[in-house]
């Protein structure tokens, strides 16, 4: 049975069962805890926690939802039941059924003919766990399903107590295990081998809120939910496993096609060596997570989501090329992984080519660092094997990982192979050291990295009202004050402070537009806002100085928004959605936006696309934004449903993660349409001259526009036209004039300096041609040592001799002759290949001079160069280089 009939089965089984079909949602959900939606549950969260009244007529839902787990990155492929990416097909009630109907749904469809829309397996082969008091599913299982009690063991917390490993809903479970034979392992039921029994679905008994605690089994319960609910999750690859009768996660129809390929690129063959085995699955499991973030969004980055899909898309790189691929491979694993799952997700076949993009943007980066990183290795390997070495330094391995993106494990294969060892000590040490720094540094910034618990509540309870659409002052009372990642009750004059309001009219960095700037008031004290940023999208934290006086949590406050900075902003976020209308309209709609940032006065907009921009096609798109300004269009907001923004044809930016509300930016109806939270001006004239920077490329494939707004295009314009007259000016010619007068002023100057550079030639020759008659005679050699006047170049030197040597004919000559060139000393020796033939070397010759004047120098016997410094050391040295002659000709 195929993948994707094995998900309509499941699906069908529950709406049959009056359950709502909820689709998966993004894998990047908006939830501050978590990286990923790592299980089932995770979008109904709030239902089970009672936040929010779940909306399915039944009270019961079902989804096969996409997740992620990357804890465990570098375990993948070592063992056959794990994938990063995975699909948890799930049943939810929420307070409507509960253990007895979790468990007949579940058996019903597992056990079930396959005529009928079941899976059809063999009811004999199926085991069953409980927690350890659990008698009531014990029960259940045994009397009402038949089990028979041998086969339904007793597991405690760590095992058969579910938690998303976090604060939120729990409760104890029950896991169905499929007995995959004797040549999978012992006997003895799931606590005796977990991989001849292999878990393929479990059933949590959702009745409990978890509070903190580390590990699956230490944390404190802090009372029962509102409500009695059922989760499940069924690991629809390990189902796909048993009913395609193969042995493992990647013998499927969704993850072999992969390693097929991979074995035809580089070579060598699956499934006969472990080690060698494990990099083709690493290869199979990453391409397929890579592939499906890549779906959801997520880009390569240096960190947190994006940093994960780097390490993906490198390992896969990495492990190719340690089967023996050449060249170019992730083109061909991503255009086999999505053959594999298109028919499970349709959506993939609309982002083909976006996706081959991302992905093969991050190999040809990587095989770029890869080959400077190599280089650099082979010179630290050479280094330390000549200095009688062994070991790579810990700073060696960490430049390597840290400049050029080597994972630790290349470099010590790539020693292994040079015969050295690492110093992993050293490297660990330096490691620690910079996570430390990131930490730190993190703390100071926004909240990418730092430890969010502390807002949590917040988040889950408190979320912000924003008043900002509509008034810039508004009063409200402080309900949080943090301070260094922990909760704090007061703050003081001079102390920098994140102050969290009930309802604010700040707008908060997001969608590309930065914070708002601004005050918090109460009385005389007063708090400067340097920046507001969201978390979780729900909650607003303003970064503000105390600048006088204090508060205290609870204080009531008017918060009230630089209205210069708001003005400026309104102008620059509307300009950033004119320049986006104009440039599809002047490219073309595969121009897509990945990216902007703008702020009062200025704007940047990153999109993709593979060519330079044209001047043409700057100026275009500079000309149809500040047209759009020009006719003064409304700029017209409109709340509605996803689905009808997506109807009405508004642009969303791809991978973001919008609410069943959405807001519309309308300017000039069809011109710009996007789905947008900023702040925009009224009537796109406010919006003042657009001027356009240009463009530029910011990585492979994505390129950026800047460009000013309002005021600030004015300054830039007017001191750019003030610089024009002023070059006009001085150059005595119309401003219109100015290139053509440039490009013949060029030209002429080039002309002149080839003229100078002729002339120089002829004069030198001149001069030295008399040398030839100052040479002398030792034993039949005629030696010439001369200065040449200063200021002659090096490469001068070398012609001059040339030419000197060519009037000595068919003689035995040598010629040293020398220069001062600024603080350098350039010298040459040249013989002639009589002199040559006599047993001259110049190569030996010009380091006797070079000790006269502090050089060195090498050559060829016949032409030898070198430069020193000490220009006094001169005459002594060309008497030592006689000397020399003498010797060796004498
Ligand atoms: N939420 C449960 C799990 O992830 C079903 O295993």
């Amino acid at each position: 049975m195929q993948t994707h009939e094995i998900r309509e089965r499941f699906t069908q089984h529950f709406v049959n069962a009056g359950h709502t079909e909820v689709p998966s949602a993004s894998l990047i959900l908006d939830d501050p805890t978590l990286l990923f939606v790592n299980a089932g549950m995770v979008p109904f969260k709030p239902y089970f926690l009672g936040q929010q009244n779940p909306p399915f007529p039944n009270g019961t839902a079902t989804s096969i939802q996409k997740c992620v787990r990357t804890l465990d990155i570098e375990e993948v492929g070592i063992t056959t039941r794990h994938n990063t990416f995975f699909q948890m097909a799930g049943n939810f009630s929420f307070g409507q059924y509960f253990k007895e109907g979790a468990i007949t749904h579940a058996w019903t469809l597992l056990t079930g003919k396959v005529e009928e829309g079941g899976y059809g397996l063999d009811p004999e082969r199926l085991w069953v766990t409980v927690y350890l008091d659990d008698d009531e599913a014990a029960d259940i299982w045994h009397e009402k399903i038949g089990i028979p009690k041998e086969r339904i063991q007793r597991l405690g917390m760590a095992d058969n107590y579910w938690s998303m490993g976090i604060p939120g809903p729990c409760g104890p479970c029950s896991e169905i295990y499929y007995d995959r034979g004797p040549e999978y392992g012992r006997e003895g039921g799931p606590i005796a081998d977990d991989n001849r029994y292999m878990e393929i679905w479990n059933l949590v008994f959702m009745q409990n809120e978890r509070g903190e605690g580390t590990g699956k089994d230490s944390f404190e319960i802090l009372g029962p939910l509102p409500k009695k609910n059922i989760d499940t999750g069924m690991g629809v690859e390990r189902v796909a496993c048993i009913l395609q009768g193969v042995d493992n996660v990647y013998e499927t129809d969704l993850l072999r096609p992969v390693i097929n390929v991979a074995e035809e690129l580089t070579g060598t063959t699956y499934g006969s060596e472990h080690q060698v085995d494990i990099r083709f699955r690493v290869i199979a499991d990453h391409s397929r997570t890579g592939m499906m973030l890549i779906l959801d969004g997520v880009t390569p980055g240096n960190e947190g989501r994006g940093y994960i899909l780097r390490r993906l898309l490198r390992r896969i790189i990495r492990s190719a090329r340690l089967l023996g691929a050449q060249g170019k491979t992730m083109e061909a694993f991503m255009n086999s992984i999505m053959d594999t799952m298109t028919p499970s997700f349709p959506e993939i076949a609309a982002n083909r080519e976006r996706i081959v993009r991302v992905a093969v943007a991050e190999e040809r980066a990587f095989l770029k660092t890869l080959e400077s990183g190599t280089h650099l290795f082979e010179n630290a390997a050479a280094e330390a094997q000549d200095a009688g070495r062994k070991t790579l330094s810990g700073s060696q391995a960490f430049t390597l990982h840290d400049t050029y993106g080597f994972p630790i494990d290349l470099t010590l294969e790539m020693a292994a192979e040079a015969g050295l060892e690492v110093d992993t000590e050293g490297f660990e040490k330096l490691m620690g050291e910079q996570r430390a720094r990131a930490k730190a540094d993190s703390k100071a910034k926004k909240h990418g990295h730092t430890d969010l618990s502390v807002y949590r509540d917040f988040v889950d309870n408190h979320p912000t009202e924003f008043t900002g659409f509509d008034e810039l002052e508004t009063t409200s009372s402080i309900i949080g004050l943090v301070k260094d990642g922990e909760s704090i009750n007061q703050a003081h004059e001079g102390e920098e402070v994140e102050v969290i309001l009930e309802a604010t009219p700040m707008y908060a960095e997001a969608g590309g537009q930065l914070g708002d700037r601004g005050v918090i008031r109460a009385g005389e004290t007063l708090l400067q806002v340097n920046d507001v940023q969201k978390i979780g999208k729900k909650l607003w934290v303003h970064k503000a100085t105390v600048t006088n006086g204090g508060v205290d949590v609870g204080s009531t406050v008017t918060a009230e928004v630089d209205h210069k900075w708001r003005h400026g902003a309104r102008q620059a976020h509307s300009a950033t959605h004119l320049i986006h209308a104009a440039l599809r309209e002047v490219l073309g709609p595969t121009a897509v936006q990945a990216g902007s940032m703008n702020r009062p006065g200025y704007l940047r907009f990153d999109f993709n696309y593979t060519d330079q921009l044209t001047p043409e096609q700057l100026a275009d798109i500079e000309r149809i934004t500040n047209q759009a300004v020009d006719i003064d269009w409304d700029v017209n907001t409109i709340e509605t449903t996803l689905d009808e923004a997506k109807a009405m044809g508004a642009m969303a930016l791809f991978g973001e993660n919008y609410g069943e509300r959405v807001r519309v930016v309308e300017i000039g109806g069809p011109f710009s349409m996007e789905l947008c939270g900023g702040t925009h001006v009224k009537h796109s004239s406010q919006i003042g001259p657009v001027a356009v920077l240009g463009e530029a490329s910011v990585g492979s494939g994505v390129r950026r526009i800047e460009a000013y707004s309002g005021m600030d295009s004015f300054q830039y314009l007017s001191k750019e036209a003030a610089l024009a007259s002023g070059l006009a000016a001085s150059m005595k010619t119309p401003t219109e004039q100015l290139p053509d007068r440039i490009a013949a002023l060029t030209e002429k100057l080039k002309a002149a300096e080839k003229q100078i550079a002729q002339l120089h030639q002829q004069q030198l020759a001149a001069q030295t041609a008399g040398l030839v008659n100052q040479a002398v005679d030792i034993n039949g050699v005629k030696v010439l040592c001369s200065r040449l006047p200063e200021g002659t170049k090096g490469g001068d030197l070398r012609k001059v001799a040339t030419d000197l040597r060519g009037r000595f004919g068919q003689d035995p000559a040598v010629l040293v002759l020398a220069t001062e060139d600024g603080a350098k000393v350039p010298f040459i020796v040249a013989a002639t290949k009589a002199a040559v033939d006599k047993g001259v070397k110049a190569g030996d010759l010009i380091n006797v001079l070079g000790e006269y004047i502090g050089g060195r120098g090498g050559g060829k016997p016949d032409m030898a160069q070198g430069s020193g410094s000490q220009a006094e050391g001169l005459d002594a040295g060309f008497n030592a280089v006689k000397d020399a002659l003498q010797q060796l000709v004498g």
